[in-house]
């Protein structure tokens, strides 16, 4: 499917807000884009490693980490595990992430390390779709990383009261990467995330985005489904976990209209 010379299109899934449905919607999209035979590398840039422990990889697999790779001590087919779906590739995080605000400092281009790894040369040979940038829950020199390397944002919305208002500190931090580093970079968009259609705070917050944010709004919206909770502890996406939930169906219709978009 992949064609060689085509670059990967690169989406960081970001909102500083912790809890929202980042890593799950890395992950569930990352495996349903898979399934529809594009080749994905999903890379964990989240100390607390949760994308990598959902799927399968635990921490003393983790041979070579997305901080390997942002210091460029790895390539990146070295940072490249298999998961269980063979067009689904990840690249783990593990603890030292945790400490590269400290360790990066004031370097020089410190904010550019990831975009450099993935757009080198070497990243040709894992023949790529899609990367997926599972980030972590703050504004931090990791998620800047993830910003200046991607193409499109993609943001997780937790539909409940001031969801929305959380959103304006994201907004202003892509802008500011807008006019330094990355100015072509786009919103791919905002998904709802852990909707309950049958409250009513649910409809309002959905009216309220849709009002508000308009087209950035995808139209599939990602139910709260108790087996999106319950794949991670299995190590699989839901799509291998039950394929025919409330859950799966959604990050199916996300892959499609993502892919829709595009064509
Ligand atoms: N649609 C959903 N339905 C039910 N549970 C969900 C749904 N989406 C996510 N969850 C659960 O909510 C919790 C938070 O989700 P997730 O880890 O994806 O958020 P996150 O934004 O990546 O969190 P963090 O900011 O800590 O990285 C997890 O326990 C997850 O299993
Ligand atoms: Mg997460």
């Amino acid at each position: 499917m992949a064609d060689p010379r085509k670059l990967p299109k690169i989406i960081a899934v970001a909102n500083q807000k912790g809890g929202v449905g980042k890593t799950t919607t890395a992950i569930n999209l990352g495996a349903a884009l898979a399934r529809r035979d594009r080749r994905v590398l999903l890379v964990d840039l989240d100390p607390q490693g949760n994308a990598s422990t959902g799927l399968g990889l635990a921490p003393e697999a983790r041979k070579v980490s997305s901080f390997d790779l942002l210091l460029g001590e790895a390539t990146p087919e070295e940072a490249a595990h298999p998961t269980a779906n063979p067009n689904l590739l990840l690249v783990p995080a593990t603890s030292d992430l945790s400490g590269a605000d400290l360790e990066l400092g004031n370097r020089q281009g410190r904010t550019g390390l990831l975009r450099g790894a993935l757009r080198q040369p070497l990243m040709d040979a894992l023949r790529l779709d899609y990367i997926l940038i599972d980030c972590p829950p703050s504004l931090n020199v990791l998620t800047i990383n993830a910003l200046v390397a991607a193409q499109s944002v993609l943001v997780p919305l937790q539909s409940e009261f001031f969801a929305l208002e959380g959103l304006s500190q994201l907004m202003l931090t892509i802008r500011e990467v807008r006019q330094t580093a990355n100015p072509s970079l786009r919103i791919e968009g905002v998904a709802l995330t852990m909707v309950d259609r049958r409250t009513s705070l649910a409809q309002m917050v959905e009216a309220d985005a849709r009002e508000n944010l308009g087209d950035l709004v995808f139209q599939t919206v990602i139910p709260r489904n108790v087996r999106l909770s319950e794949a991670p502890s299995h190590a699989q996406s839901v799509l291998d976990y039950d394929p025919s939930s409330a859950g799966a169906n959604a990050y199916r219709a996300l892959a499609a209209e993502l892919l829709a978009r595009e064509s």
